[in-house]
């Protein structure tokens, strides 16, 4: 794996000289010197100015602006500008253009606004990034290769169309084969000839179930589809590191991701990329948690290995519904959570706020005033100043004993699939149990079910609903060699192609889990139920109120912990433990108050050993990097006041490098990194 040269805390953002006249950028290396920028990434939309026409190209103003900023000691992140395609390759190549989910054709405009199978868009873009890598292969101030930018939307035209059959024979070799795997003697979708497939679309097989919430009625197409299209994005963006690889093997590729961004796999993304990195946009009323899951789920592309924050803005965006300024104190804030999460960067977009179009009201290094005698200027210069002392932590890593699983192809089906409740919201689910987890007040993994998952004390999997044999195994010989699994509702009920395995609910976890579920009742959002806990467990005992599905379990030999107080399931198991092997199994059969889930998890990881990093008060969180034996536990005070904790030691901290033991005081919204 190649990686990044310069060993400093990467500090600055997206910079985007082409829009400004050059003697403004003498004002920006000024500014970006007294911030202490070290990287930008450039060019990322750049392409029509690099490109004017088929067979012109004007690489001499980013010579010029690369040269100035690695003369002032300013390196660069140097981006392939494909993601905003000039508008003369539309007009000269229809094909570029992609066809939308309703089977329209798009006009050129926006951007991510093309075919990733499209052969003119292919051999333009391999094009500019091939004279990209060669012109600039040996210039000291490349750190690192941002392709293109946030890949995204899907095509639905003929030539995907084309190229999906053509995956579908590479995956299935017979067309019996597909029909098997996509159970289409249903309704009679029988397929005698490849070209009888269409792609899924509002025209066929997709509709809009409520707004926002997209069903499927041929979910094997359809989740095929899905594995397709981020398949097809993710060539292009090989496409383009293999090109930048043959002249500068070294030097570390990546593209900006965007956290739980359900059209594209992710994980398998991740095997592509010297370095995750990605772009956080938290708006104010996040609560860190949800923002610590989205960090945990970005590192956990690549265990082990940092990360790098992309992006993020300074104070407001443009572009959510309400756009509320970054209160004082939370972009350094949100900075170190992100670095206490595992990134070894703090990037903004962007440097200098545009005057026109939709983005001139996004916050930006550069404030639209022309000086840095601003509230949010100050607290950048803070942080470019503190990041000095960080170095030494750079590639240390966040190690944990827990885990959550988190899988795409399994989101695509549980939430396109018809059934029980149609407003399923995996993200929803994943959010409380991630939320128990972090209580924990430890490194939480956020990982693909199919890791290695020997490592943990405690497995979480909620909603798990769509898993292959191997993975179904993979958690199986987790348990048996002594691990703790919890999962819930709707897991392990169908393969990989959203068949359900025969033979009794949990299908694939039936003997790991102990139980039969001979029905699963949906609930509507007016009912409630309650579970009883057949005896104390941790901090849980008594009544507690549950909802949204209530599972009718059977126990093959599992031990019940609580049952239902009514309905026509009334005293039978809604929660059980299992023991299997040598480890424990516990299934929650449906979603009891958020104080049991949380302590459910609380009394399984005290079972497991998972302790915390240390104690702290709510509202504090904490996390650890390690890297070489050396431990560097990060708090961060969330609460807008001041909070004690009692050290049990000694440490050394980072930030103003000196000693603190006992009892300390962290003020609101602040952050200790200690060292022992
Ligand atoms: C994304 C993009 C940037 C910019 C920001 C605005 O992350 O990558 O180009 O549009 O959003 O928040
Ligand atoms: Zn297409």
């Amino acid at each position: 794996m190649a990686k990044i040269k310069l060993k400093k805390f990467l500090y600055g953002g997206d910079y985007n000289p082409d829009q400004w006249s050059e003697d403004v950028w003498e004002q920006d290396i000024e500014f970006m010197k007294y911030y202490n920028v070290n990287a930008v990434s450039m060019p990322i939309f750049s392409w029509a100015q690099l490109q004017p026409s088929e067979d012109k190209f004007t690489f001499e103003w980013l010579d010029r602006i690369i040269d100035k900023l690695y003369s002032n000691g300013i390196h660069v992140i140097l981006a392939t500008p494909t993601a905003s395609q000039p508008a003369w390759l539309s007009k000269k190549y229809p094909d570029v253009l992609p066809v939308d989910i309703h089977g329209r054709k798009r006009k050129h405009g926006a951007r991510q606004n093309y075919c990733p199978n499209s052969p003119n868009f292919k051999n333009a873009a391999r094009r500019i990034v091939e004279q990209m890598a060669k012109r600039y292969k040996d210039h000291p101030a490349i750190i690192m290769w941002h392709i293109s930018n946030e890949y995204g939307p899907y095509c639905y035209c003929e030539n995907c169309a084309k190229a999906f059959r053509e995956w579908l024979k590479e995956r299935y070799k017979t067309l019996d084969e597909l029909n098997k795997r996509w159970n289409t003697a249903f309704w009679g979708h029988t397929f005698y000839d490849w070209d009888e497939i269409e792609v899924p679309s509002y025209l066929n097989e997709e509709y809009e179930y409520m707004p926002g919430r997209q069903k499927s009625s041929f979910q094997g197409l359809s989740l095929d589809y899905k594995r397709f299209m981020s398949d097809c994005l993710l060539n292009l963006y090989k496409m383009e590191v293999e090109i930048i690889k043959k002249y500068m093997p070294d030097v570390p590729v990546t593209t900006n991701l965007m956290g739980p961004f359900k059209p594209l796999d992710y994980h398998k993304w991740a095997q592509y990329m010297d370095v995750v990195s990605w772009d956080n946009y938290p708006s104010i009323k996040d609560s860190p948690h949800s923002i610590a899951f989205k960090h945990d789920l970005m590192r956990g592309l690549k265990r082990d290995q940092s990360f790098i924050l992309m992006e993020q803005t300074p104070s407001q965006t443009n572009w959510q519904w309400y756009n509320s300024a970054k209160r004082p104190g939370m972009i350094r804030l949100l900075s170190y959570h992100a670095i206490a999460h595992g990134a070894d960067s703090v990037l903004y977009f962007q440097w200098r706020q545009s005057v026109g179009s939709c983005e001139k009201f996004h916050s930006a290094m550069v404030p639209h005033a022309g000086h840095l005698n601003t509230r949010v200027s100050k607290e950048l210069k803070q942080i470019g100043d503190e990041l000095l002392r960080l170095d030494e932590i750079l590639e240390s890593v966040n190690k944990s004993d827990v885990a959550l699983l988190f899988d795409w192809e399994n989101w695509w089906a549980l939430e396109e699939s018809m059934g029980f409740r149609n407003d399923i919201s995996y993200l929803e689910h994943i959010d409380s149990y991630y939320k128990a987890l972090y209580k924990l007040k430890t490194n939480v993994d956020v990982v693909d079910p199919t890791e290695d998952l020997s490592r943990y004390k405690l497995v979480v999997a909620p909603l798990l609903y769509l898993l292959d044999s191997n993975t179904a195994k993979n958690i199986e010989e987790y348990v048996k060699n002594g691990g703790i699994f919890i999962t819930t509702f709707l897991s392990g009920l169908v393969d990989e192609n959203d068949r359900v395995i025969l033979g009794g609910y949990p299908g694939w976890f039936r003997k790991l889990l102990g139980i039969w579920i001979e029905e699963i009742d949906a609930l509507f959002p007016d009912m409630k139920n309650a579970i009883i806990l057949e005896k104390p467990l941790g901090t849980l005992d008594g009544r507690y109120e549950c909802d949204f599905i209530c599972d009718v379990i059977h126990s093959e030999g599992a031990k019940v912990l609580a049952y239902y107080e009514q309905d026509y399931y009334k005293g039978m198991p809604a929660i059980l433990e299992n023991t299997y092997g040598s480890g424990k199994s516990v299934y929650i059969g449906t979603r009891p108050e958020q104080k049991v889930i949380e302590g459910l998890i609380k009394y399984y990881a005290d079972m497991a050993g998972v302790k915390p990093i240390l104690p702290v008060p709510e509202g504090v969180e904490v996390t650890k990097r390690t890297k070489d034996g050396k431990e560097y536990i990060f708090l961060l005070n969330f609460n807008n006041y001041d909070v004690c904790i009692e050290l049990p030691q000694e440490f050394y901290e980072l930030i103003t490098q000196k000693l603190f033991g006992g009892r300390v005081v962290l003020r609101a919204k602040e952050v200790m990194i200690l060292r022992k």
